[in-house]
């Protein structure tokens, strides 16, 4: 069970940090750091963070700055808590502060076997000559402050993974985005093109979003979500083909980026159904595709409900390399939204296979918040009786009878031809 996290180290912590620090040091597969060097930094207010369980403090990762690089000072777990992925969880959100710091180079010196030296594997870090692991950020530190400028954000791994289902696309992305720059050269031999842009289309709350994060989850390229309302109030005047120039022609000066545009049917409507406005809007975006196509490192994935409101000139072929149809999950799919949903329930009595059956047409949004209210009516039923009562199958089906789906049988029908029409992958 995963009920710890990683957040940042504070001034409190610091008794637990030191003792953690010396139990872990005196263990035989304990890792070789300088105690003194560590609580030292620590009192200087270093990059650190920790790991904590809702009763107990679990693990600790110290950094340290040098000169024109960045050190992992210490990591350090309980060793009950060992091999859960606490580590990796820990360097992750280490790593993130040194970036922000502006370190692109990060080393830590390991004696080979000792704890930990599989975490660093994990992220990324290799072997250097004997002992000195080091590891490149995929992220220039001016990359940094360009991403976070437009809102962008690095996602962390776990989000490609809580992504139930969608084993197509995640196979997809596997297949055509993962494969060929891991295997770079061989890629380059046969002619293999990555694509750089997608489009993703489907009804509300099938996980278009979800998908689109999880990519560059995946890709551990930054994310940024161009949002229309954002472009405006950023710019002068309110223009937003001249901010959405200006936030594309910045984002692609960065190495690697995965550029989001959600509900692009808003701005991208058929140039003859919509005012000047948003003609120079779908101007600017056509001219935004050839930009991407022709930089590798870049993503440009666009969402849409409604794929055939959008200008023609948007899905001809050459614009976009991948077109996804993101529908409602189907009885499998539904079975692992809905263990997934029902993994932080505790006291349950469930058996999914009737609400899998009752969920049709469902969406992981309609089925998130059946699931909420199943919970709600459980609560206050042990609040009722004062007896903690489980959460049963029967308050699933209740919940699921008393929700409509918000995708209708027209609506799907549409989807379907849609997705005949329009897929290319
Ligand atoms: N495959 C999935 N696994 C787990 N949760 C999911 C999945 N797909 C969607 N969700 C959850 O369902 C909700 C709706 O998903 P999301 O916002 O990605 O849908 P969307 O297609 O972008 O919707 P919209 O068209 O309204 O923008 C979110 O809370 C998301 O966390
Ligand atoms: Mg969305």
């Amino acid at each position: 069970m995963t009920n710890w996290h990683v957040r940042s180290y504070d001034t409190t912590d610091h008794t637990a940090t030191v003792r953690l620090l010396e139990e872990v040091r005196s263990d035989e597969e304990g890792p070789s750091f300088d105690l003194t060097d560590t609580v030292l930094a620590l009192r200087e207010d270093t990059p650190a963070v920790v790991a904590v369980t809702p009763d107990q403090f679990v693990g600790v990762a110290v950094g340290k700055y040098e000169q024109g690089y960045a050190r992992v000072l210490a990591l350090a777990i309980s060793p009950a808590w060992r091999y859960r992925g606490i580590g990796s969880a820990l360097l992750q959100a280490l790593e993130n502060q040194l970036i922000h710091a502006g370190h692109r180079r990060i080393t830590t010196l390991l004696a080979s076997g000792q704890f930990g030296e599989l975490a660093f594997r994990n992220r990324g870090f290799v072997k250097t000559g004997l002992t000195l692991y080091e590891k490149y950020e995929p992220l220039r530190p001016v990359d940094v402050t360009t991403v976070e400028r437009w809102g962008g954000t690095l996602l962390t791994a776990a989000e490609w993974h809580s992504l139930a289902g969608m084993a197509e696309g995640k196979q997809l992305v596997e297949q055509r985005l993962l494969l060929p720059i891991k295997e770079n050269e061989l890629a380059e031999t046969y002619g293999v093109v990555t694509p750089t842009t997608m489009l993703l289309f489907g009804p509300p709350g099938t996980g278009k979003t979800s998908f689109a994060r999880a990519v560059a989850a995946r890709l551990e390229w930054p994310f940024v979500e161009l949002l229309p309302s954002r472009l405006v109030a950023a710019g002068s005047g309110g223009n937003l083909a001249a901010e959405l120039r200006t936030a594309i022609t910045e984002l692609m000066q960065v190495e690697r980026v995965v550029v989001f545009i959600d509900e692009v049917d808003e701005i991208a409507q058929s140039r003859e159904a919509v005012g000047p406005e948003s003609q120079s809007v779908v101007n600017e975006l056509l001219k935004a595709i050839p930009q991407f196509r022709s930089s590798p490192g870049r993503l440009l994935i666009c969402a849409t409900n409604s794929i055939a409101a959008l200008d023609p000139a948007f899905i001809r072929p050459g614009r976009f390399d991948l077109v996804l149809p993101v529908g409602p999950p189907d009885a499998p799919g539904r079975r692992l939204l809905l263990d997934r949903f029902l993994e932080r329930i505790d006291n349950k009595q469930v058996d999914v296979e009737p609400v899998v059956a009752a969920t049709e047409l469902f969406t992981p949004a309609d089925l998130a918040s059946t699931v909420q209210r199943a919970v709600a009516a459980a609560f206050h039923r042990a609040v009722d009786k004062g007896e903690r009562l489980p959460v049963t199958t029967e308050d699933l089906l209740a919940a699921a009878r008393s929700s409509r789906p918000t995708i209708s049988a027209d609506e799907l029908d549409r989807f379907r031809s849609d997705a005949r029409a329009f897929t290319r992958s």
